[in-house]
C-alpha cells in the first residue's frame, strides 16, 4: 500500500518530469556551491599555478551548474506544477533571481583570472589578488541567502494581496 502512495506519482508523466525537474534543480545548487567551496579552499594569497587550473576546472563544473539550475529554474517558473503567475507578481522570488544574477556578474573576475592563469609551468607560483578571493567568498555568501527565499517564495509568501 505504501510503495503505492509512495511511487503513485511516477505513473504520470507531467509528475516524473516535474520530479525530475526538481532534482535536477538541487543537484545543480550543490555543484555550484561545492565548485565555490573548491576554488575557495585552492585559490590562497600564492599558490602554484596547477591549483589555479584546478581551480580553473571546478569553474568549468560551476559554468555547467548554473547553467543548469537557470534551465530548471525557468522550467519550474514557465512549465511546473504551479502557474508562472505564482512566481512572477512575487517580489521575493524577484529578489532570488536577482541575487543570482549578481553571484553571476561577481564570478566574472575569478572566470577570467582563472583562464588567463591556467597556463604555464604547473610549479611556478602565482600571487592571487585579494579581489578574487573576496569574489569568491561573496558568491558563497549571497548563495547561502538563495535557498532562504526559496523556500519562502515557494509558500507563497511575499505575493501582494490584492485589497477588495
Ligand atoms: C534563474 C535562477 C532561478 C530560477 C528562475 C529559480 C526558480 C525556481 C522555481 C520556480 C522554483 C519552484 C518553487 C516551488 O516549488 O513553488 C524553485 C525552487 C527552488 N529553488 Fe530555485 N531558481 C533559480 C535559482 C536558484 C538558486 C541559485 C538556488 C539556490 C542557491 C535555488 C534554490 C531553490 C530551492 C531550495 C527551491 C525549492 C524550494 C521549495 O520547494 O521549498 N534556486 N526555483
Amino acid at each position: 500500500m505504501l510503495h503505492r502512495t509512495l511511487f503513485a506519482p511516477l505513473g504520470n508523466p507531467l509528475m516524473t518530469t516535474d520530479l525530475l525537474v526538481r532534482y535536477l534543480h538541487f543537484l545543480g545548487i550543490f555543484v555550484v556551491f561545492a565548485a565555490l567551496l573548491g576554488q575557495h579552499l585552492l585559490l590562497k594569497s600564492s599558490v602554484p599555478r596547477a591549483f589555479v587550473a584546478k581551480a580553473q576546472r571546478f569553474d568549468l563544473a560551476y559554468l555547467i551548474a548554473v547553467v543548469v539550475v537557470i534551465a530548471t529554474g525557468l522550467l519550474q517558473w514557465f512549465s511546473g506544477a504551479k502557474p508562472a503567475a505564482f512566481y512572477t507578481p512575487n517580489p521575493v522570488f524577484h529578489a532570488k533571481v536577482t541575487l543570482f544574477l549578481v553571484v553571476a556578474i561577481v564570478s566574472i573576475y575569478p572566470t577570467v583570472f582563472m583562464r588567463k592563469e591556467k597556463n604555464g609551468d604547473p610549479d611556478e607560483v602565482v600571487a592571487i589578488p585579494r579581489g578574487i578571493v573576496h569574489c569568491v567568498r561573496l558568491e558563497l555568501l549571497l548563495l547561502v541567502v538563495i535557498p532562504l527565499l526559496a523556500v519562502i517564495m515557494a509558500r507563497g509568501l511575499g505575493i501582494p494581496i490584492e485589497k477588495p
